[in-house]
This record gives C-alpha cells, sequence and structure tokens, in this order.
C-alpha cells in the first residue's frame, strides 16, 4: 500500500465553495460571505488541505492588531471527522508556525475554542498552546456557550530573553 499523500493549497474562486462547504460541516458556527470575502484575499493565511487530492480540511487565519499588538488570530482549523489522526491538523498548525516565523513580527497566536472541545484543547496543546482566559457567552447560538481563549507566546526578531550579555 502506498502512503496517502498530504498537502494544502490555495484557496481559489474555483474552490472556495468546497471550503464552505467544509466549514459547514466541520463547525457548529455558520461564516457569512464577508468571512469568505476576505479569506479570497488572505493568501498564505487561507489553505485548504488535501488528502489523496480530497479536500479534508482547511485553516482560515487574519491579522489583528487590536490591543496594542500584532497577533495571528486562527479563525477556523479543522478536518472532516473520518480523517482526524492523521496528521492534517499538525501540517495546517505547521503551516501557521511557519507563516508566524517566517514574518518575525507577531506576538502570538490565539484563537477561541468551545470549552467542552476537549479533543482540540489537547492537539493545540501540543503545539506550545495555553488557556489564557475563559469568555463567558462567547458564542450566541451553541452550547455550551462559553470559549476558552488558547494562545501560543512567540518572540519578536530581535528580542532577546531579557538577559544581559
Ligand atoms: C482539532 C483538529 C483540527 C485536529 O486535527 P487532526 O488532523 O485530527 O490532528 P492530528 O492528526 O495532526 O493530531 C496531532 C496530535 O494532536 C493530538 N490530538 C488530536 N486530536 C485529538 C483528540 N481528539 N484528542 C486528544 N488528542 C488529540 C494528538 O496528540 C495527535 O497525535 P496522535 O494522533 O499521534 O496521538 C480536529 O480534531 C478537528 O478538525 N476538530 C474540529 C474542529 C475544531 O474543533 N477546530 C479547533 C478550533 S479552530
Amino acid at each position: 500500500m502506498t502512503r496517502a499523500n498530504i498537502e494544502l493549497g490555495n484557496v481559489t474562486p474555483h474552490n472556495i465553495k468546497q471550503l464552505k462547504r467544509l466549514n459547514s460541516v466541520v463547525f457548529p458556527v455558520s461564516y457569512n460571505d464577508k468571512f469568505y470575502k476576505d479569506v479570497l484575499e488572505a493568501g498564505e493565511l487561507a489553505k485548504l488541505a488535501y488528502y489523496n487530492d480530497i479536500v479534508v480540511g482547511a485553516v482560515c487565519c487574519r491579522i489583528d492588531t487590536s490591543e496594542k499588538t500584532r497577533r495571528l488570530y486562527i479563525m477556523t482549523l479543522g478536518c472532516l471527522y473520518p480523517y482526524r489522526r492523521l496528521g492534517i491538523g499538525t501540517l495546517m498548525v505547521q503551516h501557521v508556525l511557519y507563516y508566524v516565523e517566517q514574518d518575525g513580527n507577531f506576538d502570538s497566536i490565539f484563537l477561541h475554542v468551545q470549552v467542552n472541545n476537549e479533543g482540540a484543547i489537547d492537539f493545540y496543546k501540543k503545539f506550545g498552546f495555553e488557556i489564557v482566559e475563559t469568555k463567558e457567552h462567547y458564542y450566541k447560538r451553541i452550547e455550551p456557550a462559553d470559549a476558552h481563549v488558547l494562545q501560543k507566546t512567540l518572540r519578536k526578531k530581535g528580542q532577546t530573553n531579557g538577559n544581559a550579555e
């Protein structure tokens, strides 16, 4: 048996419907037209994941500059249920980590997860994310409505660890 081919590809006007369908299956929250319009302009911040040429996952991020920081916000990162635990989520997170490393100017990466989403919490913890806050009633139409904020703190280019040389 040959190994499956797992790779990432761009989101384009030709495949955006696949992204919409995937997100509608994977996430309990639905995303509006503005979300997808922005995704089409997001470049490397939005990717589809392919398993032997089939779309099975996607990641969509945006840059957040609120609170006097420059942070990468993971809006969605998900994989179809039958294709989980095959390393597809890892490939997408690694892409995000590579992006922020190349940029060199992000303070952190963050995202929201429903408090009962233990699988995702365990997944992100593997990559150095930690729960930094819990927001009550964050979600409007789903239960539980509370969300954890998961964050991975980064060091900017040129920033030292604070120790004198
Ligand atoms: C979270 C999610 C993206 C993980 O994707 P995935 O492709 O299954 O992840 P990987 O196969 O790369 O997993 C890497 C490691 O993370 C950990 N992990 C992943 N899913 C886990 C789970 N359900 N429970 C415990 N640990 C888990 C494991 O250590 C795993 O390594 P292993 O399979 O060798 O044990 C996927 O479960 C998903 O799409 N969930 C629904 C969407 C979602 O909740 N997204 C998060 C908010 S944006």
